[in-house]
């Protein structure tokens, strides 16, 4: 971390330059011995502005430190676009500087929001500046509105085809483009169809989503065909309880050890786009499965770990919560799960046979927590009637590591 004795201010700025910054916003940057921003920031500063002008390299992040250390003693300005502290440069200088003052200025969303007449605080956003597209899914629902920062100009088309191949062709999508410049311009169509050729990088994309497509809701216990599968897949009903054992809060990490096809780790991420999870897996052909219903599912961040736990555990990042749902039997899984647990820490397992139910019964008996046994039937056809078929009843042990 860099302090800036002499001030380190960050000023936002939006398409329409110099013109469109307020009174203290152009005095932080007129008094500036040094201004940095990209180039097409830089010029969009008058002559007056006499501060020694320095373009971002690029990558600029593993620059930053050396560049804030370099001009420490003199006052630095930042230039920004939009709102700093939303997706921006301002958080990230926050975390290398100490003292950081922010002048911020609408961010391309409320301008977004002004142009549509979208009340913002209805509307989900999400920035695809560095993140994978599947990271809308989470977000696409019957008639929710979505804004997405765009990367590039690539973006719009990318967002227009998730949309349609997940059955949503019929969305309206509108890309508003240098918002607030004297070139600010817009395209709208049905996402199936829009044309979004030639559109300039500077752009977001506002979606109101159609009626159709694929539900995918928010809740634990997806369909069980949301998945991929060779069977090795903890079935929508289990999976809702385990969920619910699990207790998924923003910000935690879970380790699902034995991941199968993913479901456990998958949902919990959809529980809030701020919890992490590291599936571990040991066929290679199964971890690719997990990957690709995450891609599907909306959570491309999922980690994936092939190997075998308790090995593969060993080097992960300290977990929150772990669920074991397969290899309770095998020598010193539970105890490495149990071992890498902080104070508070929640573990969950999952038994289907004798053997491993044996297992939980004897660290039940030894730790307390609790013991749950989850009995589903299903009708189906019997002939010309219908009966019951009973699922395989599954043993959850639930304990929190005092
Ligand atoms: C790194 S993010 C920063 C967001 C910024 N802090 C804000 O509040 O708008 C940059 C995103 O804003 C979009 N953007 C910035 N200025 C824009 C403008 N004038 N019109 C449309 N999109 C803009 C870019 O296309 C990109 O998706």
């Amino acid at each position: 971390m860099t302090d800036n004795p002499a001030g380190l201010t960050v000023v936002g700025i939006g398409a329409d330059g110099w013109a469109g910054l307020t009174g203290t916003a152009t005095a932080a940057l007129t008094a500036a011995d040094v201004i940095l921003g990209s180039d097409r920031q830089l010029a969009l500063l008058p002559p007056q502005v006499a501060g020694e002008r320095v373009a971002w390299p690029s990558p600029l992040l593993p620059a930053l430190p050396g560049l804030l250390e370099a001009h420490r003693d003199r006052r630095v300005a930042v230039l920004a676009s939009g709102d700093p502290m939303f997706h921006g440069i301002g958080a990230t200088l926050r975390r290398h500087a100490g003292q950081v003052r922010v002048i911020p200025h609408p961010s391309s969303v409320s301008l977004a929001a002004a142009r549509l007449g979208w009340p913002l605080a209805d509307v989900d956003v999400l920035s695809l500046v560095t993140a994978r597209v599947e990271e809308l899914h989470p977000l696409v629902h019957p008639g929710r509105r979505i804004l997405v920062l765009s990367r590039d100009a690539s973006t719009p088309a990318e967002v227009a085809a998730l949309l349609t191949s997940r059955g949503y062709g019929d969305s309206t999508v509108t890309v508003l483009s240098r918002l607030g410049g004297e070139d600010e311009a817009s395209v709208r169509g049905p996402a199936a169809t829009v044309d979004l050729t030639g559109l300039d990088p500077l752009n977001v994309v506002a979606i109101e989503c159609g009626r159709g497509g694929a539900r995918l809701p928010l809740t634990p216990g997806l369909p069980d065909d949301a998945y991929e599968s060779d069977g090795q897949l903890t079935k929508r009903e289990v999976r809702a309880v385990t969920l619910a054992m699990l207790g998924p809060q923003p910000g935690e990490l879970l380790w699902d050890v034995g991941a199968g096809s993913g479901s456990i780790a998958i949902e919990w991420m959809r529980s809030h786009r701020a919890c992490r999870a590291v599936a571990v897996e040991s066929s290679p052909e199964r971890a690719a499965r997990v990957e690709a219903n995450a891609a599907a599912l909306g959570v491309p961040k999922l980690e994936v770990v092939v190997g075998r736990a308790p090995g593969a555990l060993a080097g992960l990042s300290t977990p929150d919560v772990v669920f074991i749902g397969g290899g309770v039997t095998r020598d010193g899984v539970l105890e490495a799960a149990w071992a890498a647990l902080p104070e508070g820490g929640r573990l969950v397992a999952n038994a289907v046979t004798l053997e491993s139910e044996a297992v939980l019964a004897a660290w039940y008996a030894k730790l307390g927590g609790e013991l749950t046994r989850v009995a589903v039937s299903r009708a189906s056809p019997v002939g010309g009637f219908t009966g019951w078929r009973s699922m395989m009843p599954v043993t959850i042990w639930s304990v929190v590591k005092p």
